[in-house]
């Protein structure tokens, strides 16, 4: 039997990689920071590489086209895995609206904003990785099992509009190389 080149979750796998790769710089720029060296900088793309790739395009792609198709096939929803998805989206957000929140006064030498802006840093890489793991493991294996053939074929092309977008001016592409900035500037690259 012929394998599919691109499978309902295909695409959405891959972009966990960068999402968990900016993760891995985040921990290693709170670290830096709490030994005395802040880069809000990097914090700044941090939170910019958030909202546009891991909100915007990837979490944008799950909760309209993935999630949808899921609950034609019968899945809730209101409770169970997308349930839950949908709310560690909502966390995720939060965290960012703090990091945003804390950025500016974080850098203008307000201690109390820098504590703001580690910890929400902190729980957003807790909260991703934990996320991730799960879709990985158990959300994208049932939704493989249940979105084939041509309803795939419709969800991996309504993918690729998504990702053809430009978010808030940005490409895909100019944001998969913020990763790799990112990367750089907290030493992992
Ligand atoms: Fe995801």
């Amino acid at each position: 039997m012929n394998q599919p080149t691109e499978s309902a979750t295909s695409r959405l796998r891959e972009e966990h990689q960068l999402i968990l790769q900016v993760a891995d710089a985040m921990q290693a720029l709170v670290a830096e920071a709490d030994a005395g060296n802040w880069d809000f900088e990097a914090f700044d793309q941090c939170v910019t590489f958030i909202r546009l790739f891991a909100d915007a395009c990837h979490h944008g792609k799950e909760e309209d086209l993935l999630f949808p198709e899921l609950e034609k096939a019968g899945m809730s929803r209101q409770q169970g895995p997308i349930a839950v998805m949908l709310e560690e989206h909502r966390i995720g957000r939060e965290y960012v609206r703090f990091m945003v929140e804390a950025l500016e006064p974080a850098r203008a030498g307000d201690e109390e904003a820098r504590a703001r802006l580690r910890n929400a840093a902190n729980g957003y890489v807790e909260l991703i990785r934990s996320h991730i793991m799960k879709e990985d493991q158990v959300l994208f294996n049932m939704a493989d099992h249940v979105v084939r053939g041509s309803s795939c074929q419709s969800l991996c092309v309504a993918y690729g509009a998504v990702c053809a977008r430009r978010f808030e001016g940005h490409s895909k592409e100019e944001l998969a190389s913020l990763a790799e900035t990112i990367s750089q500037r907290a030493g992992l690259a």
